[in-house]
């Protein structure tokens, strides 16, 4: 079966490049006092998906285990290295359409900045509300397409694609933005209930930030932020939702699956999951603290 492609990060200087000292801090601050408003503050197990070098990490203080996933190796590599050896933080390497956990697992499960690189979001929204606990929360955020300078762009014929269709526009490979009204419907298909939507990053203009310190526009955004329950015309929006509990809690003492084909790995033995299904079998490694599920042995 043809899997949906990857936006490979392996390698990448993400943090460097887009974050320090790139002039973004009234994004990363604006972003958390979302994601205060909507994750619950406290619990036993969330996960972020797509954590990248673990730029969040800091706002799971409340949780006794944290999975920081991603794709990229040397990304987690990097978390790793600034989180130290916190036991509380679980880095797993893998790809979002094969989770490799089981089901019924997460309290929480936070998403942030990283839904523009889904080709197949149905696909990801299907493994997620697999991995969710029964009444389990997951905060997401994503671009939208539907923001304030794409419908002025639109208007006066300097973009193509139209802000208003529900359908995602790829506007560079592997790199989408949603309608608001599609990403719900998708989420509610998936069998989550979607709820309440902050918008984000409206000040997202050069000039603003270069007048206004970081602190100060994050704080005026904070407020702006609550008019997303009416109108969506930001850049970024957060969402929370709930899995409609249906699913059945994850059994005591499971946790990870195999990724291939779904059944619970037992205990690692020098740093080794073997999958117990015959038929399978597939062997995947933990390397310098890292559980890698990305490529079996
Ligand atoms: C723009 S970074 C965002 C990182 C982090 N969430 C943040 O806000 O700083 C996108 C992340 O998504 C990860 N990613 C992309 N596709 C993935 C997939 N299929 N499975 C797991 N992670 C993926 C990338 O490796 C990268 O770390």
């Amino acid at each position: 079966m043809d899997r949906p492609p990857v936006c490979d990060y392996e390698g990448s200087d993400y943090r460097q490049r887009f974050w320090q000292g790139q002039g973004r801090d009234y994004e990363d601050l604006s972003e958390r006092l979302a994601l205060r408003r909507l994750m619950p503050p406290a619990g036993d197990t969330l996960i972020d998906i797509g954590a990248g070098f673990g730029r969040l990490a800091d706002e799971y203080n409340g949780y006794r285990r944290v999975v920081l996933f991603d794709f990229s190796r040397s990304l987690l590599r990097e978390a790793q290295s600034h989180l130290g050896s916190d036991p509380r933080f679980i880095y797993v390497a893998g790809n979002w359409y094969q989770m490799p956990f089981v089901s019924g697992l997460f309290e929480t499960m936070v998403q942030v900045r990283t839904i523009h690189h889904a080709a197949d979001v149905p696909a990801l929204f299907g493994q997620l509300a697999r991995i969710a606990c029964p009444s389990g929360v997951y905060v997401l955020e994503f671009a939208s397409k539907h923001h304030l300078k794409a419908i002025l762009r639109y208007w006066t014929g300097r973009q193509r694609w139209s802000p208003f269709q529900h359908q995602p526009v790829e506007f560079i490979e592997l790199n989408f933005d949603f309608h608001p009204v599609w990403i719900r419907r998708q989420l509610q298909t998936a069998g989550f209930n979607p709820g309440r939507m902050l918008t984000v990053s409206h000040y997202r203009i050069p000039f603003l930030k270069k007048i206004i310190p970081a602190a100060l526009l994050a704080q005026l955004d904070g407020l702006a932020q609550l008019t997303g329950e009416w109108w969506q015309l930001s850049p970024s929006v957060f969402l929370y939702s709930q899995a409609n509990g249906l699913g059945r809690p994850a059994e005591p003492g499971t946790f990870f699956a195999c990724p291939e084909c779904g059944t619970p790995l037992g205990d690692e033995d020098a740093g080794i999951f073997e999958c117990a299904l015959h038929g399978c079998q597939r062997r995947w490694q933990v390397k310098n603290g890292i559980y890698d599920f990305k490529d079996p042995l």
